[in-house]
């Protein structure tokens, strides 16, 4: 359906079945010059595949953030301001590199699935992540297609999941359970404590396409509302493996130049990590990535 959108100056062709369309025809540093239809045309292309990938994009930080704001507002950063690099703090720094020695706290950013910002009552509408250094091997990205993980549950399924509604929270006890190594830890815990979560529909219509998505995270949910954490955790562990079944996901290997934006509404993401951790100082090892966010 989306090989070659026509009028708008640029090119589609699908990545996978249901998830991903690599764009051509288009110079991102160029944002300024962008007509308002092919902006408006990428928009409803990402609805529809929930991420796009634009390739061989030598972008500044500046030039990331000019094109980025073609959609919208950013969305604040919260804690992710820590790891932001300098002079740009709308900007995330995903990096496995060490400084002075000391590993960086955002090599495994992402070592669990999630939609970003859903602790938040209203989450990240898209990110736009920006591949500046790709380790030799592994560092890929994957992603799951929630609607696919809508679509494959029973009638049955989601009759009884519709009126639920589940807690979302950036340090979901799941999480820090399992995790051997946290991210940011070196934030104090009262300020963890502060981080309020936000309930949402288990079951949620994508605001642009209509369509039906799944709507929860193996990092961020915790339970659903009026269950404990112990009666939450079944059906979870079910929802969370149906989402990312390998036919409902598609996997990134990066490149240098490659920009992915991915709809947060549609779509959940995970790094796997998968590169050496006894070799990190070696430079064809390192993983420099930077993020920006749409309210
Ligand atoms: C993120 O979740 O923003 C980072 C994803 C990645 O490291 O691949």
């Amino acid at each position: 359906m989306d090989a070659g959108v026509h009028g708008t100056g640029f090119t589609a062709r699908e990545l996978s079945w249901q998830t991903g369309s690599e764009i051509t025809g288009l110079d991102l540093r160029q944002a300024d010059a962008t007509a308002q239809g092919t902006i408006d045309a990428l928009w409803q292309l990402l609805g529809q595949r929930g991420i796009l990938l634009f390739r061989d994009q030598t972008l500044d930080h500046g030039q990331h953030l000019a094109f980025t704001r073609r959609f919208g507002a950013l969305a604040k950063t919260g804690l992710l301001g820590r790891h932001a690099p300098p002079g740009y703090p709308d900007l995330f720094m995903v990096s496995n590199i060490k400084t002075n020695g000391i590993r960086s706290e955002t090599e495994n950013a992402a070592q669990q699935w999630h939609s970003d910002q859903s602790f938040l009552e209203v989450p990240a509408r898209a990110s736009l992540f920006r591949c500046v250094h790709a380790p030799q091997y592994g560092g890929d990205t994957m992603f799951a297609n929630m609607y696919q993980a809508h679509d494959a549950l029973s009638e049955g399924m989601r009759a009884a999941l519709r009126p639920m509604r589940a807690f979302h929270t950036l340090f979901s006890s799941r999480t820090l359970a399992r995790r051997a190594r946290k991210p940011f830890s070196s934030v104090q815990e009262d300020e963890l404590q502060r981080l309020s979560g936000a309930l949402h529909p288990v079951l949620r219509r994508h605001s642009d396409t209509g369509r039906m998505t799944l709507y929860v995270s193996e990092q961020m949910v915790d339970h659903f509302e009026g269950w404990s954490v112990e009666e939450s955790a079944p059906l979870l562990d079910y929802l969370f493996a149906l989402a990312v079944r390998p036919a409902h996901t598609y996997r990134h290997r990066w490149q240098p130049g490659d920009l992915i934006m991915w709809d947060n509404r549609c779509s959940m993401h995970y790094a796997p990590i998968d590169y050496d951790f006894a070799a990190l100082d070696a430079p064809e090892n390192r993983r420099l990535m930077f993020r920006s966010t749409l309210a």
